[in-house]
This record gives structure tokens, C-alpha cells and sequence, in this order.
């Protein structure tokens, strides 16, 4: 086995979440030959062989998970290891573990996950993960490997399966430096009264972007919101449930109930046109149009002082997504450099995250005040 970090990522995606790694190691630890990220197509898995446990480490320390995009989670730990057709995976695998990711990094864990990847080949093993997970809690308990149940700070021993359960990866999560959902799969339950699925995206980058101070903060009721390409109005129900103003822009129908609420004001006018009379505290996109298109015209909300925070979405291209992504976020400061107005006095933060709930598209979000809160 070798030291590495795992990146989780949509299937289909695995050249991204993997470059990425490879590009955050280089710039972390000074390398001078970018490593080869181990990438096959629809694992829905991408991982960074390390040279040795001081890069692992290194990595560990400085690789913060809110800087990468396309994965949705990472562990870091040894792999693969391979266990072909054994029946009892236990055993080895606690052995292993021993020898490895406790030797190298004297740490205990508190608590035992099981996890595999978003595609079939992980559907396929969650049966399995509930029959391991026993077996492997009482094989490491006994190793004295696990902390005493309650100890908090400590890092989750992660076990990673794939290939049908002919390999696994012996890793770890940090609870500060992690997706709160441990395999990066956020699960939100559809709420009934929201008029499309597209909701659970917002609702999803509130929780992945912001905390629950800020979100207690940013999200009041009574804030203002408006909504490009809102109809049938998914995004705006998040708003309208948090009792904020809504000003929808979109040529296409509202949902009556959300109208009916009396907290939606609907313009039916192009999203590229339209210019609030003050600023708002909220500016969401998603339009589907070209993403440097998009990327243009949210800058053009940062530069004019138009709104506090943001979401947009961008609509992948076939290819270079990576580089697209990287090229909007580079529109996006480079305009808040030169904002105007209350937010020109506070620096804005920016992140960007292909959710779980996001197809072929990354999540943007940009704030004037997050790091206040
Ligand atoms: C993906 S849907 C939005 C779904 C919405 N966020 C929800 O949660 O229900 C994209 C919307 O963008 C709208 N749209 C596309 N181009 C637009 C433009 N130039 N101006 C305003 N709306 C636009 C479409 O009419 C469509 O309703």
C-alpha cells in the first residue's frame, strides 16, 4: 500500500477531482514533478499516490477540502489493498491498519465508517457495508486502535471499498477538513411544497458553504433576495421559507403557491437586462447559459455594488471544465478587486463546489460579509 489522498467525486468527473489534487500537491508541497493522479473512468473516485507518509502528512495538514471543486470529500490514508476474493475482510484489513495508518500517524480515531463510490459499483455494496462494519468494529476494537467512545476531535477511520470489494483504501477523515457527509453524498430530504428539485441544490450550498451562525445570519427573514432564471421557483421557495423577499426574474411561470405568498415580486424580463432599483442582500443565477457568460455578469453584480452574497450556478462545458471553472472564479475576483459601493469595503470570499445535487455544473458562492460571522 501507498501513502495517498482520495478524492470523492461525481461519476465521470474522476480527470477533475484527480488534477486537482495533483495541482493543490504541487503548489502544498513545493514539488517540482507534478505526481500522476490515479483516475479511471466512472469510479466515481480519483486518488494521489504521495511518495512517502512526511508528503501524506504535509498534505494532511495543509490541503484545506474547501479549496478543491470537484471533489466532494477527501481521505487520507494508504491504498490500495488489495483483498481479491477473501471471505473474511476484517482481519486483514485491521491488520493493515495496524501496520499502517497508526504506525505513521500516531493517531487514534473515534469512530469506524464504511464507505465506496457513487456509481453502481457502490449501490451494489451497501448491503455488504452493513455486514462488514460489525466484523471490522470488533477486529480494531480490540486493537485498542479505536478511541473510547465520546472522544471528540478525532478523526474518523474510513475504509473505503471498491471494485465489487476486491480492494479498500485505509484512510481517514478530519472532522474539521471534511464534507459533513461522509462519502460526500448529501443527504436532504425533497420538501414537498418546493416546485422543482433544483431546491435541494440551494439548499445544499447553504450547508456545504456556510455554517450554521452564518447561515442563522445570512438567511434571515425579512433580507432581499433576487432570482435570475427562478421559474418554476425551487431556488426562491428556499428564500420564501426563511420569510425573505424574493424579486424572481424569469420569462416563465411562477408556481402559484410561492406567488400566493405575497413575498415574490416576478419579473418577466431577461436576467442579463435586469438591474435592481438598491442593493440586495442575495443575488442567485441559474440560468442556463454559457458559464464565462454567467461568470460575467455576477462580477458585474460585485463591481456595481449590486448585492451582499451570492450563488451561481455554471453549466459545465463538454471539455476543459476544470480550466472553465478556474477561469470564472478569476472573473469573479478580479471584479470584486474593483466593487464599488458598501461591499468595495470588505474583502468577498469565494468558493465553488460541484455538489452532489449538481449534475454537469459547479455551485458558486461569493460573499461580501461571511467572514464576519
Ligand atoms: C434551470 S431553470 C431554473 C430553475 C429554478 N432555479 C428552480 O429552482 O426552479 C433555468 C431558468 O432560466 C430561465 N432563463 C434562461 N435564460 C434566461 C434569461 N436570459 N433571463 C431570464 N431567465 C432565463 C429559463 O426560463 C428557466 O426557467
Amino acid at each position: 500500500m501507498k501513502p495517498l489522498v482520495l478524492a470523492y467525486c461525481r461519476e465521470g468527473f474522476e480527470n477533475e477531482a484527480g488534477e486537482e489534487l495533483a495541482a493543490r500537491a504541487v503548489e502544498i508541497l513545493g514539488l517540482r514533478r507534478k505526481p500522476v493522479p490515479v483516475m479511471r473512468a466512472n469510479a466515481a473516485f480519483a486518488y494521489l499516490p504521495l511518495a512517502n507518509v512526511e508528503e501524506l502528512l504535509g498534505l494532511r495538514k495543509k490541503l484545506d477540502f474547501d479549496s478543491l471543486v470537484f471533489a466532494r470529500q477527501i481521505a487520507f490514508g494508504f491504498g490500495p489493498l488489495e483483498l481479491g476474493d477473501v471471505r473474511d475482510r476484517a482481519a486483514p484489513i485491521a491488520a493493515a491498519a495496524l501496520d499502517t495508518i497508526f504506525a505513521a500517524a500516531g493517531i487514534q480515531y473515534n469512530k469506524l465508517a464504511v464507505t465506496f463510490p457513487d456509481n453502481n459499483d457502490g449501490k451494489e455494496l451497501t448491503r455488504f457495508a452493513k455486514l462488514v462494519h460489525p466484523a471490522m468494529s470488533k477486529s480494531l476494537g480490540k486493537s485498542g486502535f479505536v478511541a473510547k467512545a465520546g472522544a471528540r476531535g478525532l478523526p474518523t477511520f474510513n475504509v473505503f471499498f471498491y471494485d465489487k470489494a476486491k480492494s479498500a483504501m485505509l484512510t481517514w477523515i478530519d472532522p474539521g477538513n471534511s464534507s459533513p457527509w461522509l462519502d460526500g453524498v448529501a443527504r436532504l430530504k425533497f420538501p414537498p411544497s418546493a416546485p422543482s428539485r433544483s431546491t435541494l441544490k440551494l439548499e445544499e450550498a447553504f450547508h456545504v458553504f456556510m455554517d450554521k451562525d452564518q447561515r442563522d445570519q445570512l438567511l434571515r427573514p425579512g433580507l432581499t433576495v433576487v432570482d435570475l432564471g427562478a421559474s418554476p421557483g425551487g431556488w426562491t421557495w428556499q428564500f420564501v421559507h426563511r420569510e425573505m423577499f424574493v424579486t424572481a426574474v424569469d420569462n416563465g411561470n411562477m408556481d402559484d403557491a410561492l406567488m400566493a405568498s405575497g413575498m415574490v415580486d416576478h419579473k418577466a424580463t431577461d436576467a442579463f437586462r435586469y438591474v435592481p432599483k438598491s442593493p440586495v442582500d442575495w443575488m442567485v443565477c441559474d440560468v442556463v447559459e454559457q458559464p464565462s457568460r454567467v461568470a460575467k455578469l455576477a462580477a458585474q453584480w460585485i463591481k456595481d455594488g449590486n448585492c451582499r452574497n451570492l450563488v451561481v450556478n455554471l453549466k459545465l462545458p463538454m471539455k476543459q471544465r476544470r480550466e472553465e471553472v478556474l477561469k470564472c472564479l478569476d472573473i469573479l475576483r478580479e471584479a470584486a478587486a474593483s466593487a464599488r459601493g458598501a461591499s468595495s469595503k470588505r474583502p468577498w470570499q469565494f468558493a465553488a463546489r460541484q455538489l452532489y445535487h449538481d449534475r454537469r455544473e459547479v455551485t458558486v458562492f461569493a460573499s461580501s460579509l461571511i467572514h464576519s460571522i
